[in-house]
């Protein structure tokens, strides 16, 4: 057994805690907001990533406590596929979010391609699945934390996202669910 603060830099280990928690810190600056240009979003967002990053990250650096061959576990194996797939489509559906504007243009189209043919938040489900990944690998209540309440802030964006499009558009395809292909 091995506490993860006393690893040394180059162990197998200790770049997946190092990766997962910068993947934690920068990801939540990436995602939530940061570049909105309403300040207070910015500054709430500001603070959200900076305190959830910092627990984690305490968590990971000075408390948690994983056996020697936890990375060849499959509860960690499967978190890490898991994570990956999720980066994967959250940015993946960002960029087909990202270029359904041309320069210039403010107006809301209809997302095409990959996961969105079977939901309306294909960004959010990946997000979604990447914590999850990340609490089965890390195993911890504060990872299994950080997934619940990342998939209940994003289900209830993602059902008002969705309600709007289904108003704003009438020829929104009625076949996509909400935000986890085909259940909801
Ligand atoms: N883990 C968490 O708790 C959490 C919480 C929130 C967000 N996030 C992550 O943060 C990222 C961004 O979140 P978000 O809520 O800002 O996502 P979003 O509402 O889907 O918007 C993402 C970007 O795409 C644009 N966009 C969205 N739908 C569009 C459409 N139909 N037509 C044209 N442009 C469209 C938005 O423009 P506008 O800004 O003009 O609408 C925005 O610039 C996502 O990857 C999400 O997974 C994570």
């Amino acid at each position: 057994m091995w506490p993860a603060a006393t690893l040394g830099p180059w162990s197998a280990p200790a770049a997946l805690r190092d990766g997962a928690g910068r993947a934690v810190s920068v990801g939540r600056a990436r995602l939530l907001g940061m570049c909105s240009g309403c300040p207070v979003v910015r500054a709430m967002a500001f603070m959200f990533c900076t305190y959830n990053g910092y627990l984690q990250s305490r968590y990971l650096s000075h408390y948690a406590v994983y056996a020697d061959d936890w990375v060849t576990d499959p509860r960690f194996l499967a978190g890490f596929v898991l994570w990956l797939t999720g980066m994967l489509i959250n940015i993946h559906s960002d960029g087909i979010l990202r270029n359904l504007r041309q320069p210039g243009q403010t107006g809301y189209g209809i997302p095409r391609g990959g996961l969105f043919e079977y939901v309306s938040t294909a960004n959010y489900f990946g997000e979604v699945l990447e914590w999850c990944g990340y609490g089965l690998a890390s195993w911890s209540v504060q990872g299994a934390a950080f997934a619940m309440f990342s998939f209940c802030i994003l289900a209830c964006r993602a059902r008002h996202h969705h309600r709007w499009y289904l108003e704003k558009f009438e020829d929104y395809p009625k076949f996509r669910k909400i935000m986890i292909p085909f259940l909801f």
